[in-house]
């Protein structure tokens, strides 16, 4: 039977990517992101570029709805597809200082980053957790093959600065709830892994393209690509927590000392950059 990877967010940038590297290991995928023509576009192009027959299903479906993940869950039931791997991925980010922001806005991106990202980890959790039971007893090497739950989160939990109070709070949640969920299901077959990548090139920082492409040609901002070969390569390597590029490990007390030396001017910076 077909084993499915499901990515939220999987119509582009890391979501994207992370489904086609998913698919080059062989999973057919589930993709769901609000906008169905994107969900066309990024079929499309994983079909063209892939060249090969894969299995890939869409669901448009907007994951800040409060019943989006029970409904996401539903869904793969009645359709009879096995999760193998689930990718938390949609995420909602903006620049905004916590004081300006409207009531909608704020709950959106609570919803999105985190309940909505908490109660696919449940459901999703459960059963992996009772069907790799259940396969323990008929045949205890398929118990062997864990399923996954990737979650992204974000380098800056180790920026908690002005401007970025809501979206650095819900990943730091992340992380924090992916690592303890990790150890509640380790026993259970089911892999849990939080991924932090710092700057990646895509639509979701809203840099205008002047910055976007000075960003890219500096190194600063990542590739996808590059983004998701790493993450993916140290998922299935069951890693708990993973920074994509090993020069960010260093980087973390510098990052986190500019916090705290240089709050005003880094807001001032920061505010031009994403005003530019
Ligand atoms: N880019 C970075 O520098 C960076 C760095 C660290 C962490 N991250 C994290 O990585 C994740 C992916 O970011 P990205 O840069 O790849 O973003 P992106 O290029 O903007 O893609 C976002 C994806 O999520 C979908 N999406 C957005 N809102 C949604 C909603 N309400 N319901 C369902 N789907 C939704 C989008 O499709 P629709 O618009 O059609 O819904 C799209 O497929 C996010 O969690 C982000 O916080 C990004």
């Amino acid at each position: 039977m077909n084993k499915y990877a499901l990515i939220t967010g999987g119509s582009a940038g890391i979501g994207l990517a992370v489904a086609r590297e998913l698919a080059l290991r062989g999973y057919g995928l589930v993709l769901v992101a609000r906008s169905e023509e994107k969900l066309a576009l990024a079929r499309e192009s994983l079909m063209r570029d892939l060249n090969k027959e894969i299995d890939i299903l869409t669901l448009p479906l907007d994951l800040t709805r409060e019943d989006a993940a029970q409904t996401l869950f539903d869904w793969t039931q009645q359709q009879g597809l096995i999760v193998e791997v689930l990718v938390n991925n949609a995420g909602m980010y903006f620049f905004e200082e916590a004081i300006v922001l409207d009531a909608a806005k704020t709950q959106a991106l609570i919803r999105l980053n985190i309940l909505t990202l908490t109660r696919l980890c449940q459901l999703f959790g459960a059963e992996m957790a009772e069907r790799k039971l259940a396969a323990g007893r008929v045949n205890p090497v398929e118990k062997a093959e864990p399923a996954y739950i990737l979650n992204i989160s974000s380098y800056s939990v180790y920026m908690p600065w002005a401007g970025w109070s809501l979206y650095s709070a819900s990943k730091a949640y992340v992380k924090k709830f992916s690592m303890a969920l990790a150890r509640e299901l380790r026993s259970r077959a089911v892999v849990v892994s939080c991924a932090a990548p710092a700057g990646v090139a895509t639509s979701l920082l809203g840099l205008p393209g002047k910055l976007a492409r000075l960003g890219r040609r500096c190194g600063i901002l990542m590739r996808p690509q590059t983004c998701a070969r790493r993450i993916v390569r140290a998922l299935f390597r069951q890693r708990e927590y993973i920074i994509p590029g090993w020069y960010y490990w260093p980087l973390i007390p510098i990052v986190k000392c500019i916090g705290w030396c240089f709050p005003q001017k880094l807001h001032r910076l920061l505010t031009k950059i994403f005003s530019a």
